[in-house]
């Protein structure tokens, strides 16, 4: 049964940005999507889950968005909200309309609203496309209004689903970097899906492997390195291989 913390109203406030899974089984009919899965995220701590298409890491998501409820066990978060897989700009707002979106539904007045949605595409790095309509963006432009977007829905617990998993390497690069750097100066609960690995390593604090469907945590491997981190760290690739190698063993049913 799930438990939804939206208002907490005893125990200390940090209660708001916390995730917390306990032996998390959920079904499709005869498909069993996850298997006993325990996982949590400590407010402000950024959680990569990786792990094979069809180990459900986007049902993990939806659970932790209370858009799911489990089959056995127990989901405890804050207010969380998804970034999906797709991403859902709507095409007859522009750039910063579509990022203010959430504060104009949460009723705040338009100018402030695209003060606040104008400052975050900056530091985004999208200065002069805030007019832009979304078929005028590329690709990497268009994730990056969709993160703005779901920042701005205040929420202390973000969901995002492969965020930049349909970008080039040198656009997913930067796309990385800014939303570290967004993250550094507002933090966030995070729990970040994403089937590359260094992208794990270089953004979260601790990276979760899920076994092939059913998916089961094979692995929770802590990233203690400083910020910014860079790919050709040392310590990062390190990481990144170990990362690896308990997916691989993981795929060919050895963890
Ligand atoms: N609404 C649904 N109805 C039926 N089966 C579902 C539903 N949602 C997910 N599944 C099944 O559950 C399993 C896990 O799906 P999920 O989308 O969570 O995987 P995923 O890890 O996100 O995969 P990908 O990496 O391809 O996005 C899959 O076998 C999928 O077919
Ligand atoms: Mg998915």
């Amino acid at each position: 049964m799930a438990t939804r913390l939206e208002a907490p109203t005893e125990g200390p406030r940090d209660v708001e940005g916390d995730v917390l899974l306990e032996g998390v089984t959920r079904r499709f009919g005869d498909v069993v999507a996850l298997d006993g899965v325990s996982l949590r995220a400590a407010r402000h701590e950024v959680v990569a889950v990786v792990g094979p298409s069809g180990s459900g890491k986007s049902t993990l998501l939806e659970l932790v968005c209370g858009l799911q409820a489990p089959d056995a066990g127990r989901v405890v978060a804050g207010r969380a909200v998804l970034m999906p897989q797709r991403d859902l700009l709507l095409p007859w707002l522009d750039a910063l309309d579509n990022a203010a979106l959430p504060l104009r539904l949460a009723r705040e007045a338009k100018a402030p609203a695209r003060a606040r949605a104008h400052e975050l595409l900056a530091q985004l790095g999208l200065v002069g496309f805030e007019r832009s309509r979304t078929w005028e963006l590329s690709g990497g432009m268009r994730q990056r209004v969709a993160v703005a977007r779901t920042l701005l829905s205040g929420a202390p617990i973000l969901c995002l689903d492969e965020p930049f998993g349909a970008l080039d390497a040198i656009t997913r690069a930067d796309a990385q970097g800014w939303l570290a750097g967004v993250l550094a100066r507002e933090p966030r609960t995070v729990l970040l899906v994403t089937h590359d690995v260094e992208e794990a390593v270089l953004l979260a604090d601790r990276v979760v492997v899920l076994s092939p469907r059913p998916g089961r945590v094979v692995a929770d491997l802590p990233v203690a390195l400083p910020r910014p981190r860079s790919a050709t760290d040392p310590a990062v690739t390190a990481l990144r291989a170990r990362a690896l190698a308990s997916l691989r063993s993981a795929m060919e049913g050895g963890a």
